[in-house]
């Protein structure tokens, strides 16, 4: 069992206290952890918030839960499961099977590498199986690599299709990358990818297929051969992939030293969650600025900003960790939440950002808060981009701490040269209400290490946010709902399928009208 926030004293401490403790632009907080800066000056904070806070954390038992993460324990109590993704990238895990994999697939990579094979690898895999290995190699692969990389995640069939086009079977190495091995999408994929291996002059196409999976016995009866299949295990989450040997494309793209660096980044932010005091702890400061953005003042999202070409797909990574991880709306005993939990999640690379949605976060009536994500120094040759880009993001950020008053926008119209008439009608149009909180994440450079110790502080973030509203961050029961809709809708539709009176009169229409290949 466990008590709804509404029913603690904490909480509506902590309420009443973050109601009137405004950003103060005069306040500089700054944690260093892993490597990575995190700036939270720009959020609600003061010295009693904190407490109240820490009071909250308290009442949650908070320090227990971690300890118990941290030690493979039963965390995830619907399905029965350890969440023990920190061992995965301990330099000393406590379960044996974990360096023997890793091994296995530094093993199979040092040998490809040696003969140069596998020019062309498609990975197929979708969500957990499919977003780090994006995320990775973008960022570390994103000026080219050796190898080519083609993802394949939606069923649609333009992704299979234009995954494999081009390429020469005798140069590809298929990954099937796929926890539970029954995910349709990968298996419809894989399927279209094995039979374009047995189309070619191919002796043995599973020669070019592996498979990284927890459910190895169906991935040999599938037909993949099994010194083929790489493991990963049931107290893995999907969306904690990255740490496994769903990465094993990541190694053919862009080296085996680059997951072992994120491991090792990984590892040096689990070792400063689990050992810095709460008040100087990152994820712990990052989780508590989130729920009271989120549960107390009210906003509905929260949007990610990495002002870097090479982290475009940190954004979709972040959003199925925040948002499979937090978008419940009952307590670990099923009771209701009775609070706002996991914002919906957003974003885009900026600058590109600024010219698509900053509009909004500047002026629309409710705007959201920001996690503004910069590299310090330049890893490329021009010195005036990394400046531009510098330049805007502390720029963007400045302007939603401190907006623009009327008085200041009055001025700045009057200044270019407008009448006064004309300066009052539009000064109100540019007003910016400022006061919109965020964080700005700094790293030194992105390396593996850093992009790991990143990620990291986000999983520990969002552990802790689920803590404080007494959520399951490890299961994630809703996806499951769409997916035996489909299986029935798909029968029906079909050509011997019958559409049967259960459905709403929309999906039943359209039923029909997909049905009638005619029309
Ligand atoms: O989206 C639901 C989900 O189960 C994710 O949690 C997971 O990452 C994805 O589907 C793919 O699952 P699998 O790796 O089992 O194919």
């Amino acid at each position: 069992m466990i008590t709804p926030l509404n029913k603690l004293a904490e909480w509506h401490n902590l309420q009443n206290l973050a109601h009137k403790t405004p950003i103060n632009n005069k306040s500089l907080r700054v944690i260093e952890a892993a490597g990575i800066s995190l700036d939270i000056s720009a959020q609600h904070y003061s010295a009693e918030l904190s407490k109240a806070a820490e009071l909250l954390l308290q009442a949650r038992d908070f320090n227990k839960k971690r300890l118990q993460l941290f030690n493979g324990d039963i965390v995830n109590t619907t399905e029965c499961r350890a969440a023990w993704h920190t061992a995965l990238r301990s330099p000393d895990p406590k379960h044996p099977e974990i360096l023997e994999e890793r091994q296995r697939v530094n093993a199979f990579v040092r040998e490809a590498d040696s003969e140069r094979r596998w020019r062309n690898v498609v990975h197929i895999g979708i969500g957990g199986s499919d977003w780090g290995v994006r995320l990775a190699v973008q960022a570390f692969g994103y000026s080219g690599t050796w190898r080519q990389v083609r993802f394949v995640s939606n069923i649609d069939g333009h992704a299979i299709e234009g995954g494999l086009a081009g390429l020469d079977p005798l140069e590809t190495l298929v990954v099937i990358a796929s926890k539970s091995f029954t995910t349709s999408e990968t298996l419809e994929n894989a399927l279209r990818a094995v039979q374009w291996l047995k189309n070619s002059s191919l002796k043995n196409p599973f020669d070019h297929v592996v498979a990284v999976t927890a459910n190895t016995r169906k991935a040999t009866e599938w037909g993949v051969k099994p010194e083929h299949v790489f493991k990963i295990w049931d107290w893995i989450g999907g969306r904690f992939s990255i740490w496994s040997a769903v990465s094993i494309t990541t190694a053919l793209a862009v080296g085996t030293d680059v997951l072992a660096g994120m491991h090792s980044g990984a590892a040096a932010m689990d070792e400063h969650f689990r050992s810095a005091e709460l008040t100087h702890n990152a994820p712990v400061q990052m989780a508590i600025a989130g729920v009271v953005n989120r549960s107390i003042l009210g906003y509905g999202s929260l949007n990610i900003a990495p002002y870097d070409f090479r982290l475009a797909n940190l954004v979709p990574y972040i959003q199925q960790l925040e948002m499979e991880s937090l978008g419940k709306s009952v307590l670990v005993d099923g009771k209701p939440a009775e609070v706002s939990t996991g914002p919906a999640v957003w974003g885009m690379p900026g600058t590109d950002a600024q010219h698509t949605f900053f509009q909004w976060l500047h002026q629309s009536s409710d705007g959201a808060p920001v996690d503004f994500i910069v590299c310090q120094h330049a890893q490329h040759a021009w010195a005036n981009h990394h400046t531009s880009l510098l330049a805007n993001c502390l720029a963007q950020r400045e302007a939603l701490i401190n907006g623009k008053s009327y008085d200041q926008a009055l001025q700045e119209c009057l200044d270019s040269g407008m009448n006064i008439n004309d300066a009052k009608s539009l000064a109100n149009h540019r007003v910016h209400t400022g006061g919109r909180p965020s964080n700005l994440i700094v790293l030194s450079r992105l390396s593996p290490y850093t992009l790991g110790a990143l990620l990291a502080l986000y999983e520990h973030k969002v552990f802790t946010q689920a803590t404080i509203w007494g959520i399951n961050p490890f299961d994630q029961w809703g996806v499951e709902y769409g997916k035996r809709l489909a299986d029935g809708i798909t029968q029906a539709l079909k050509p011997d399928g019958k559409v049967e009176n259960k459905h709403d009169a929309s999906t039943a229409y359209w039923l029909n009208i997909f049905k009638n290949k005619s029309n």
